[in-house]
């Protein structure tokens, strides 16, 4: 390559030679190595996936309390790298690394095209809080889609503070996903909330629905004497203990059937909710544990609970909104950890 058949500007080169690498079918050509530092120089790198890039910066997310966070924060310099190696070609990137102001950050988190990778599992769920309007306390709910992106990592994908959790709340929170670019959606886990599944259905043709096993046993054991419920659960929860899908799927209409001598009720509900309710089966299983619940939000949303508690009421929509994203851009969690927005300002 002629260095003529370059563009003056680096950001528009880079611009035209990341659409060229996504044309190109790479697998994933927005991830990049970064590359920081300790205050005392000893260095350290990993892959990352790029958030945006303009002007001021390329954008990746990450855990502030993170290896890489917390050496940003004691020495911002750090290095990228693309090495899109098909097409021959990497791109270099050195620079000063700042955060992003939270309104900013939580604007785009909020916004964030979604197209850069398919999200082979979303989890959704809601949550109810107390929150003002004008002079009124009103109930508000926070409505929240989680994917497991294709590097298996989890991802929180939008949020929303809506009056009630109705149908209509959830089709529109859904379509503003889509419409965001999400794709590539193998399977949705969620409660049976009808709107929800109605919403599931109409944006996200091609997923199949996983009913959440949690939600699912409080309403079979509703079905069940109290006296009873503890052995049923224990029965039903055998299931999901099984070493692979066939046995899954045999030990499930064992319980039914066992089920089926002394309530008939739940016996019933428990074999028509099985397509819904095992849906799971048909992916890997070292990837069940992600799928078969909204448990990773319910814990996120005790969190939320536990800091509803203190403030009690909140001020406006956007606090709770804050409030939520301060929780995400807690501690790490493993790998699957969420992340936060930090930009990355671009020297020649
Ligand atoms: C392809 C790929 C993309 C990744 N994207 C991110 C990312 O965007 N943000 C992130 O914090 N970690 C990402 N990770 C995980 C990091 O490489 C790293 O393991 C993790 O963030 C911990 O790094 P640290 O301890 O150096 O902070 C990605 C890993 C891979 C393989």
């Amino acid at each position: 390559m002629e260095e003529r058949d370059l563009d003056p500007d680096p950001l528009r080169q880079f611009e035209r030679w990341f659409e060229e690498a996504r044309a190109s079918g790479l697998a994933v050509p927005e991830a990049m190595a970064l590359a920081t530092a300790t205050a005392a120089g000893g260095p350290s790198v990993r892959m990352v996936l790029l958030k945006g890039a303009d002007e001021r910066g390329f954008a990746f997310h990450t855990n502030y309390e993170s290896r890489k966070g917390v050496e940003l924060t004691s020495n911002p310099r750090a290095a990228l790298l693309f090495h899109w190696q098909p097409l021959g070609r990497q791109v270099r990137v050195e620079g000063r690394v700042e955060r992003i102001a939270v309104e900013e950050s939580e604007a785009y988190f909020r916004t964030r095209p979604l197209d850069g990778a398919p999200y082979p599992y979303l989890v959704l769920d809601a949550l109810v809080v107390k929150c003002r309007e004008g002079s009124r306390t009103v109930n508000a709910c926070v409505v929240h889609a989680v994917a497991v992106n294709q590097e298996g990592f989890r991802e929180s994908l939008g949020l929303d503070v809506v009056t009630s959790e109705d149908g209509a709340a959830w089709l529109a929170f859904m379509r503003s996903l889509v419409a965001r670019g999400l794709s590539g959606v193998k399977l949705c886990t969620s409660d049976a909330h009808p709107g929800l599944v109605d919403a599931i259905a109409a944006t996200l043709p091609g997923a199949s629905w996983q009913r959440c096993r949690t939600h699912f046993m409080r309403n079979l054991l509703t079905r069940v004497p109290k006296s009873a419920q503890s052995f049923v659960a224990t029965m039903v929860r055998s299931t999901f203990a099984q070493p692979d899908a066939d046995t899954v799927l045999e030990q499930h209409a064992r319980v039914v059937e066992q089920l089926g001598e002394r309530f008939p009720a739940a016996a019933e509900l428990l074999a028509e909710a099985a397509p819904d309710l095992l849906a799971f089966t048909h992916f890997p299983k070292e990837h069940w544990r992600q799928l078969w619940s909204n448990n990773s939000l319910e814990r996120l949303n005790k969190e939320i609970r536990r800091r509803t508690d203190v403030v009690g009421i909140f001020p406006d929509r956007a606090s709770i909104v804050r409030l939520v994203m301060g929780f995400e851009s807690g501690p790490p969690k493993g790998p699957s950890c969420t992340t936060v927005s930090v930009g990355l300002t671009a020297s020649s």
